[in-house]
């Protein structure tokens, strides 16, 4: 049998051999990992384990919780709070930062999250999954929400986990990305994909198409031209997939290519998109460049995006490289 090399394994050699994980930023990462894995216990269960269905709460973006998005934000704060990597956490499912609290011994890192990602797929039985992103605190035992307040260039680290057909943990700390797969029996995490990368072309995209009347004309127009295929002017039939999980989507582009736009629209015009920068977009950005890809606003770079607000919004262009350019450039020619 060939060598198996775990989550641990891998971070201890990227440690030794490139000293590009610190110890405290690589035990940090196998925390998360761990938390993963119990929610993705939890996730399995579905009706069993009576985690399916609202919770009853809003959360601070005035979305219905369910009870799973609550059930996988305490695993997440629980598991991180106290081993002593960490300064402060944000959650999509919490208003304010959580500092860590004063009777456990505080890091350098800041932790941010979406618990679950794609919650509107929980009690259909379809992939959802957790993103995180790691930043330093630049501020100390002292964190605010202005420390979270970092551009995405800023990330040490950034992930996501899928809760599918196989549960993956999708990882990059600057040098690539690699995905480990959940060996359930075994309970580790094995690397299953080394130095993934995204096609640059791609005859696949992913948008929620029923929001079509609402989008701005460089969209409309691209994705006109997407359907009008062969007899367009693109000369070629594309593909549409739409998962309505974040996570999903982002993991078979890094699989096989492809794009995923959430375009800002003119429903409301001061509303700069629906994914949050923090802890959607910018782990996710991070990932996808890491892979070879592109990720902008429309307009500009996502991971270059200074942000104003901890739960801020963004419009998200992402995936194979040259249909992320040529997508911007459509915007970029609008405004001239
Ligand atoms: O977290 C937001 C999110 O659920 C993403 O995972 C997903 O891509 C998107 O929203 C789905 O949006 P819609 O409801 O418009 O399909
Ligand atoms: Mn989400």
């Amino acid at each position: 049998m060939s060598r198996r090399t775990t989550l641990t394994q891998y971070l201890i050699e990227q440690q030794r051999e490139h000293s590009n994980i610190p110890g405290d930023l690589r035990l940090l990462i196998e925390v998360v990992a761990r938390a993963c894995k119990a929610i993705a216990h939890h996730v399995s269960k579905g009706a069993l384990g009576d985690v399916l269905g609202s919770a009853g709460s809003e959360n601070v973006q005035g979305e219905v919780q369910k009870k799973l998005d609550v059930l996988s934000n305490e695993i997440l704060l629980e598991a991180n709070e106290w081993g002593g990597n960490l300064a402060a956490m944000a959650s999509e499912e919490l208003e304010q930062i959580h500092p860590i609290p004063n009777r456990y011994p505080k890091g350098e890192y800041l932790l941010l999250f979406d618990p679950l990602d794609g919650s509107s797929n929980i009690d259909v039985n379809v992939s959802i999954g957790t993103i995180f992103s790691v930043l330093r605190c630049p501020d100390g035992e002292n964190p605010t929400e202005q420390s979270f307040l970092q551009p995405g260039t800023q990330q040490v680290a950034a992930g996501y986990a899928v809760y599918g057909p196989q549960t993956v943990l999708v990882l990059t700390t600057g040098n690539g990305v690699q995905s480990f797969t959940l060996d359930r029996e075994v309970g580790s995490w094995v690397l299953t994909t080394r130095n993934m990368m995204i096609p640059e072309d791609t005859r696949e995209y992913a948008i929620n198409a029923s929001n079509a009347r609402h989008w701005y004309p460089p969209v409309t127009r691209y994705v006109g031209e997407l359907l009008d295929g062969k007899e367009g002017p693109r000369g070629a039939d594309f593909n549409m997939r739409w998962t309505a999980s974040m996570v999903a989507d982002v993991n078979r582009i890094l699989i096989r290519g492809g794009i995923f736009l959430y375009p800002a629209d003119m429903r409301d015009r001061s509303r700069p998109g629906r994914l949050r920068l923090l802890y959607e977009a910018n782990p996710m950005a991070f990932i996808v460049e890491q892979a070879g890809g592109a990720a902008t606003t429309g307009k500009t770079r996502i991971l270059d995006v200074q942000p104003q607000h901890l739960h801020e919004r963004v419009a998200v262009f992402l995936g194979s490289k040259n249909e992320v350019e040529r997508v911007t450039a459509y915007h970029a020619q609008a405004e001239e």
